[in-house]
């Protein structure tokens, strides 16, 4: 027995009944509970994954916000991932975090997934390199990861209640990979059971927590469960350990009595009890177990900047790319994502950073001398937006912001803020929300030109917007559907016109009614105070830009997302891009040739005009430096780092697995092991772009292949490939390396990921990427690992179908 065993056995007895079964449910949103006789303090979580929000949604203390997974994913670097989780660890231990709740593994099953931008791919081996070296990096560093979500959760409909029906093969080959990895070789220190069943059986009460988790990979930490996603007295029975949030919940009191009746065993919560205390001992929380110490950190902000270039993929480039900033004069820059950019994805992910660059900003830095025009083109954030926070005046202290308080029945304060903005969230902190009857905004807001736009709020609930004391909406606001958790993330909105004059200060109030509200509510709050933009006129918005782009040396418009569109809590409609934004890139490549699109989104999205325009970059979700690094790529200053994680295709009927919608509560995984690009292998369309594709501004071939001739069952094998730069620019090269079995006995993709490195290669110089191949990735799931002997093909090359270089392997 270890010290920290023998601490934890002797904490475990010191317990009672009561206080164990306290342990293993929340005491709040994101802590956990402490116990003061046995030295422990509480646990605090954070989302995760692209930044820590910390335990508080409040724009006051500001996070790091880091590039989306999906361009970590396009980066295919693993030293980027490490670097990426100890950059986190800096952000949790600043922030007082003991455990992030991320990465998020799960798989791009299909591109109208809610949650694509938040996963890294749509490949079992790319993603599991990526979500090993995080965890390294984050655990690294004193902080737990959390593995999430515990299995088959690639879609948002229904989330709560769908159940994926998954074969064993498909799970063990793709959708558990990446978990296997993270636990087998990171250690993770927890995993995180999804909301959905798994072949009919929810995952907190699932056996998959118990076979492989436990039994067959050694995980010795906690299972936490998804935001309440424990609803049992069976979930204690499986290998559920700790139920979040708190304090409420189904085990609490119901397990003692379970307990005491005989119909949980004590030894199972002591289990649970266990791993928590040893997860305490992991991150510093168990008196006489300090936290490790972190490796001296880089710059966030550095960081986010380089990771968002490493993400740019470049699509097409037909000699305009790189711009010499010394070459252009004027620069017309186009779309509402150009000065409103997209840095995150919705929903629990969301971090609040101190600022952000939108791309207009990025290009204004990085040509100072020439003129930069702009035109919106398009209308996409549609819905609402906060007021702009620097047009914003708190009545009360007279700084920017807005006054926030919360009234009793009888009106009087019991809590009030100062805040910063108009979109705000309570989840966690100590607003009184279940004890007010009313929340009360109020502030002045200066308009920074003429406009007729839509006033009003976006929550659950009755509500009251005031123009300098005049009612002007008045509106009762319900959930749309049942899942209360979306309706909570992106709630429907109540509107009403008003004119807005240049300079002329109005007093705004909001009044919403929290008397009332439904349970799942009660101790959380969101709203959005602000305004609709106008609509009504988009071929004008449209002519505009095409007016600014015709007289302007280069264009670049940038196309993309909202936050109605991809977000946590539903799953796409449409693989279309939003609006008029087609419309609005062909226009504008119709008057000028050297027009650029930068596509703004965290998931595939639909090209039609990608062969009618200059050069396509894909920026992704690109964190709060987006707008540096997107100029940074333009210039050349950094190379496109990025190549494709998962397949784009050419129209929605191509994809081969786009529907995501449960059927009587079922979501059929019936394609088994054969999705993204190994399921467009199978099909005559081809994608737009295969998995892998990506340009850089030099030419690196691959040129040689060296791989051993044999390999046995258990080893790691290391496939050499050869690449040299023949351009005249120091460049970025990734490796793919592909198996297939000609004439296997079983069902196999055409052909699968086995490794993957990336490679960076000076101008006119050369270099070997040496890729670890596990052998085990040439086995196949049948009641256990099957090795079928013989010849395999390994290929090399930079995108599913261009792979230049072979070499045969055997088996033995
Ligand atoms: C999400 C998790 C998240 C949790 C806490 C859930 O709705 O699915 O990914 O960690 O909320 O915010």
């Amino acid at each position: 027995m270890t010290d920290s065993d023998a601490r934890i056995e002797e904490a475990l007895a010191a317990l009672s009944l009561e206080e164990k079964v306290r342990l293993l449910t929340g005491r709040d949103f994101w802590n956990t509970w402490p116990i003061e006789k046995i030295g422990l303090r509480a646990m605090l979580f954070s989302d995760g994954p692209s930044g820590v929000r910390g335990e508080r949604w409040d724009e006051r203390e500001p996070s790091l916000n880091l590039p989306s997974a999906t361009a970590l994913g396009a980066a295919f670097d693993t030293g980027l991932a490490h670097r990426y989780g100890a950059v986190l660890a800096a952000e949790a231990r600043r922030k007082g975090v003991d455990v992030v709740l991320g990465p998020t593994i799960n798989l791009h099953r299909s591109p109208l997934g809610g949650r694509h931008f938040e996963a890294y791919s749509e490949d079992p081996v790319l993603t599991a390199g990526l979500a090993t070296a995080f965890v390294r990096g984050l655990q690294d560093n004193g902080v737990g990861a959390t593995l999430k979500h515990y299995v088959a959760n690639d879609y948002e409909d229904e989330r709560f209640t769908a159940s994926s029906e998954v074969g064993d093969r498909a799970l063990r080959e793709l959708y558990l990979l990446a978990f296997e990895n993270a636990v087998v070789e990171a250690r993770a220190w927890l995993v995180m059971s999804s909301y959905n069943s798994i072949n009919g059986v929810t995952a907190s009460e699932n056996d998959l927590l118990e076979t492989p988790l436990n039994s067959e990979w050694g995980f010795d930490g906690v299972v936490v469960s998804d935001w309440t996603g424990v609803r049992s007295i069976a979930a204690a029975r499986a290998s559920q350990d700790l139920a979040m949030p708190g304090p409420l919940g189904a085990w609490g009191d119901a397990l003692v009595v379970a307990v005491r009746e005989g119909k949980v065993e004590e030894a199972d919560v002591d289990r649970k009890v266990r791993r928590i205390l040893r997860l305490a001992t992991r991150v510093g929380a168990l008196e006489g177990f300090p936290a490790r110490d972190p490796a001296p950190v880089e710059s966030g902000a550095a960081f986010a900047r380089e990771a968002a270039a490493e993400g740019i993929v470049l699509l097409e480039n037909r000699d305009a790319l790189p711009w010499r900033v010394d070459a252009v004069g004027s620069v017309a820059v186009i779309g509402d994502n150009a000065a409103h950019a997209r840095t995150q994805g919705g929903g629990s992910a969301t971090v609040l950073p101190a600022y952000t660059t939108s791309p207009l900003d990025g290009i204004r830095a990085a040509f100072p001398a020439a003129e930069v025009r702009y035109a919106r083109g398009a209308v996409v954030q549609t819905g609402l937006s906060p007021l702009p926070a620097d047009r914003i005046e708190n009545p009360v202290t007279g700084g920017p912001g807005v006054r926030v308080r919360f009234l009793d029945a009888t009106g009087h304060e019991i809590f009030a803020e100062d805040r910063l903005t108009t979109s705000l969230v309570w989840f966690g902190g100590d607003a009184p929300i279940a004890e007010s009857a009313t929340v009360e905004l109020t502030t002045r807001f200066t308009p920074a030109e003429d406009s007729t736009v839509r006033i009003g709020f976006a929550t659950i609930g009755a509500g009251i917007v005031s123009v300098d004391g005049e009612r002007v909406v008045e509106a009762d606001v319900l959930a749309v559907g049942d899942d209360l958790g979306a309706a909570f993330l992106n709630p429907p909105s109540a509107t009403e016109p008003i004119v807005l004059v240049e300079g002329r200060t109005v007093h705004l109030s909001f009044e919403l009614d929290l008397a009332g509200r439904a349970d799942f509510l009660s101790g959380a709050l969101s709203f959005q105070f602000g305004t609709e933009p106008d609509d009504s006129e988009p071929d004008a918005l449209i002519a505009e830009a095409v007016e600014a782009a015709r007289s302007a040396e280069v264009a670049l418009v940038v196309v993309g997302t909202n936050s109605l569109v991809e977000s946590e809590g539903w799953d796409r409609a449409s693989l279309a891009l939003p609006g008029r934004q087609d419309d609005l890139v062909r226009a504008v490549a119709a008057v000028n040739p050297r027009t650029v699109v930068l596509v703004n989104s965290g998931s595939p999205v639909l090209l039609p005009w990608r062969g009618e325009v200059a050069a396509v970059l894909l920026g992704w979700f690109g964190g709060q430096e987006f707008g540096g690094a997107v100029a940074d790529v333009l210039t050349g200053r950094r190379e496109p780092g990025g190549r494709l994680p998962t397949t784009w295709g050419e129209s929605e009927a191509d994809v081969p697995i786009l529907d995501t919608k449960p059927k009587d509560g079922i979501v059929e995984y019936r394609e088994g092991i054969h999705i993204g690009y190994r399921a467009w292998l199978r099909q005559p369309m081809a994608p737009a772009y295969w998995f892998g594709a990506g340009l850089g501004y030099t030419h690196i071939p691959l040129v040689r292949l060296d791989a051993p001739a044999t390999a046995t069952p258990g080893e790691t094998v290391t496939v050499s490939v050869g690449v040299e730069n023949r351009g005249d620019r120091d460049g970025k090269q990734v490796v793919l390396v592909f198996a297939e079995k000609p004439g296997s006995a079983v069902d196999r993709p055409v052909r699968w990921l086995v490794g993957f490195a990336a490679v960076r290669v000076p101008a006119g110089g050369s270099a070997v990427a040496d890729v670890a191949v596990p052998v085990r990735l040439l086995a196949h799931w049948d009641d256990g690992w099957q090795y079928e002997p013989g010849e395999y093909v390994l290929h090399a090359g930079t995108t599913a179908v261009d792979l230049p270089l072979t070499a045969r392997l055997t088996l033995r």
